[in-house]
């Protein structure tokens, strides 16, 4: 029997396309110029089915969505409480490019922001590790998130390095604070390169999957994060993972998620499911405007708030 959900997925995608206001990320070139007409949406089981509706294939650059994921190599290469020894879990209630630096530990307030990024990028593999090093094992991790082969668009990366002032102001600052011990420009560098991995609906809806999954892939059944990460994970995707909107996301949509300036959204539910859309207008805190419609529709519709 056909399955009603690409069905039902493709209705949810054309009750959003009306809202289609705000505008693509313009401090990015290339993301400025992104087709604002793209719209898609994705789903992933725990038991690895996958399903999706509109520009599925079409793809983008990760963005912040790789932050969640790299937050959890960075556990697995050091240990929790080394991790927040560097990273707090508290929102920071501000834009995700502030400095926003905990009163009294120094630490970023969480791994969602650049900030907390750019140290947690710093501690994959090892604290001496090389840029390249780091970013090979961020490129395979999510490549077998993802279940197939993934790159870093150099053309996005070129982009954003370009006029990435802010952000290497940012790395100064985290080095003189004592939370990286690299080359500043390294960690700029690298977690630039981490956001500039290409990516579509479907990938994204696979990798949420796994979080939702406790670390266990849904199709190929390895297990790619502990446990104890994957909650770690969804905790502060919680609390964090919609920036300055997170509170207003969990109230309303109900379900750990993070999202990108490209204009990706993922979800994960756990022990259900992972979802993921994409469309590249952004509201005034930088989540897509689509994305938010269509995440609040599945999630009145399908039951997903968690509460
Ligand atoms: O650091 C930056 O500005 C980007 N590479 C990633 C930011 C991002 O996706 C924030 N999301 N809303």
């Amino acid at each position: 029997m056909k399955s009603p959900i690409p069905d039902y997925l493709q209705r949810v995608l054309e009750k959003a396309r009306p809202f289609n206001t705000g505008a693509p990320a313009s401090y990015i070139d290339v993301l400025a110029k992104a087709d604002t007409s793209r719209s898609a949406v994705a789903v992933a089981t725990v038991d690895g089915s996958v399903y999706s509706a509109g520009d599925d294939d079409v793809e983008f650059s990760i963005q912040s969505i790789s932050k969640p994921f790299v937050y959890a190599l960075a556990i697995q290469d050091q240990g929790v409480d080394r991790v927040l020894e560097k990273v707090g879990v508290e929102p920071s209630g501000d834009a995700f490019n502030r400095l926003s630096l905990e009163a009294g530990t120094n630490r970023p307030m969480n791994p969602m922001i650049n900030a907390g990024a750019m140290a947690t990028h710093a501690l994959v593999v090892s604290s001496d590790a090389t840029m390249e090093q780091r970013v090979d094992r961020i490129v395979e991790a999510l490549s077998r998130l993802a279940g197939r082969q993934l790159y870093v668009d150099e053309e996005v990366y070129a982009a954003e390095l370009k006029d990435a002032n802010r952000n290497m102001g940012i790395g100064y600052m985290l080095k003189a604070a004592g939370m990286i011990s690299c080359d500043p420009q390294e960690a700029v560098r690298g977690y630039i390169r981490q956001c500039s991995i290409n990516v579509n609906v479907r990938d994204l809806a696979m990798m949420a999957a796994t979080l939702g999954n406790g670390g266990v892939h849904p199709v190929s059944g390895e297990r790619i994060m502990p446990q104890e990460s994957a909650r770690q994970v969804l905790s502060v995707m919680t609390t964090c993972g919609m920036y300055n909107a997170s509170g207003e996301w969990i109230a309303t949509v109900g379900v750990p998620a993070k999202s990108g300036v490209s204009g990706g959204i993922i979800g994960s539910l756990p022990g259900q499911l992972g979802l993921a859309v994409f469309s590249p207008n952004l509201d005034q805190r930088g989540n897509s405007v689509r994305g938010v419609a269509m995440c609040k529709q599945l999630s009145r519709d399908m039951g997903f708030h968690m509460m």
